[in-house]
């Protein structure tokens, strides 16, 4: 297990990473703040969070899983 694995606990690892899911949510690993669009800090309850990238969760920023139902498409 490297410093950068993504699989190691986020207070343990260096670097943030930012993964794209096919057809679903980015998911944000590692130490990151996440702020809104007035650049206040949003509340970030878990170390790997699902960040809405097909605009129509009801709990943004964050991915309700909506995506499936409107059948959001993204490589
Ligand atoms: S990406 Fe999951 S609800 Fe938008």
């Amino acid at each position: 297990m490297t410093a950068d694995d993504p699989t190691r606990p986020p207070t343990r690892r260096r670097t943030a990473s930012v993964t794209a899911c096919p057809d679903g949510p980015l998911l944000v690993r590692g130490d990151v703040e996440l702020v809104d669009d007035r650049g206040n800090p949003v509340d970030r309850h878990r170390a790997t969070v699902a960040l809405c990238r097909c605009g129509s969760s009801a709990i943004k920023p964050y991915c309700d899983g909506t995506h499936k139902a409107i059948g959001f498409e993204a490589p």
